[in-house]
């Protein structure tokens, strides 16, 4: 059968506009996208508290989850056993968990420890008593869950490969930093706009005086696409270390897209995480959270002024939508040069 999407760029055609507005569609996307692996949070939200739900879980893993640190982290289902309550809402430390409801108690790897009057009751506890522990992955301090027993991600290698000197594990949470929003538009059209450079000197008059155009790099790999940002002169750019493949390169930003809606921005600065939640056809959410290396280069270079970024791209992606909706417009075609992360994003969201 011939491919929606073909192989070749310089013959594709791209997502039908169906994809953008039929409710059957995203539904059937979103179910399958749900039990993917996700992010869930940087180690170091785990310092002070050994028990941390996960704002984001429920809306992006279909599961309200908490993640909790003993010997290992685990990520935890975070609805009681007994008539599902939401355990933790917020973070804590302590040795158990406790729900709020009617008092049932859980040791912090989800084992059931003890329930009030239920001294009468048969049977009990039985396995399902205890709380659902979920597939969970950690790489550099960054902490991916999956609520499906899943292989390994492969990309974590090509992370590891690409910026294993990076020390993310000693990266700091931004505690007072924790930004949401909504954007009036399908959530792919969020990740079709992020996963190119082609508009930044159209949409983006400031980040283009920062980032070189023509040096501007797209690489594809399995799950995932890396965009590359190179400075121009007198810009911020990383200490790149002799081992790696981009010594002797001025980058300014290391771009990673995981499919489906991750988004791993290293700057000069740290990592910016970009969560992207599919909400309904026509509605995305997303969600921005910062790890910091280097405080005083914050507000400089392609990672210094995101909100202005991140309104220039919702304006451009929710008036993308009403075009989506147009019956004048169906498929368009792509530039070789400029959207071959689009182009490989689209073939896998055709083929899951
Ligand atoms: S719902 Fe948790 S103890 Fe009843
Ligand atoms: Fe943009």
């Amino acid at each position: 059968m011939e491919e929606l999407i073909n192989k070749d760029i310089q013959i594709a055609e791209t997502i039908p506009s169906e994809y953008y507005v039929d409710r059957d569609i995203f539904e059937n996307i979103k179910n399958k996208i749900v039990n993917m692996w996700h992010f869930s949070a940087h180690e170091d939200q785990l310092s002070e508290n050994n028990i941390v739900p996960i704002r984001h879980s429920k809306e992006l893993m279909g599961e309200a989850i908490q993640l909790t640190r003993e010997k290992v982290i685990k990520s935890l289902s975070n609805v009681c056993t007994h008539r599902g309550m939401i355990i933790n809402n917020e973070p804590s430390n302590s040795k158990t968990m406790r729900c709020n409801y009617h008092g049932r108690t859980f040791d912090l790897s989800g084992n059931f420890k003890n329930m009030p009057k239920f001294e009468e009751v048969k049977n009990f506890p039985r396995g399902s008593d205890d709380l659902i522990d979920f597939s969970t992955v950690r790489w550099k301090g960054l902490i991916f869950t999956s609520t499906k027993k899943t292989k390994l991600p492969s990309w974590i290698k090509v992370l590891e490969d690409r910026i294993g000197w990076m020390r993310i594990e000693d990266f700091t949470h931004d505690t007072n930093y924790y930004k949401k929003y909504d954007v009036k538009a399908n959530w792919a059209l969020y990740v079709d706009n992020y996963l190119e450079g082609f508009h930044i000197p159209y949409v983006h008059s400031d980040l283009n005086e920062i980032l070189s155009y023509e040096d501007y790099e797209t690489e594809i790999f399995e799950g995932g696409v890396l965009q590359i940002g190179i400075a121009k002169e007198g810009e911020n750019a990383f200490q790149i270390p002799e081992n790696s493949k981009d010594f002797g390169k001025r980058i300014a930003a290391y771009y990673f897209w995981i499919f489906p809606g991750l988004m791993l921005n290293f700057y000069p600065w740290g990592l910016s995480v970009n969560l992207v939640i599919p909400i309904s056809v026509d509605r995305t959410k997303i969600i921005y959270q910062r790890y910091i290396d280097n405080p005083s280069l914050i507000e400089e270079g392609a990672g210094g002024d995101l909100d202005k970024v991140e309104k220039e791209d919702r304006n451009i992606v929710e008036a993308v939508q009403i075009g989506m909706s147009s019956s004048s417009y169906i498929r368009g075609r792509y530039s070789p040069s400029m959207e071959k992360g689009v182009h490989h994003f689209h073939r896998i969201l055709t083929n899951i």
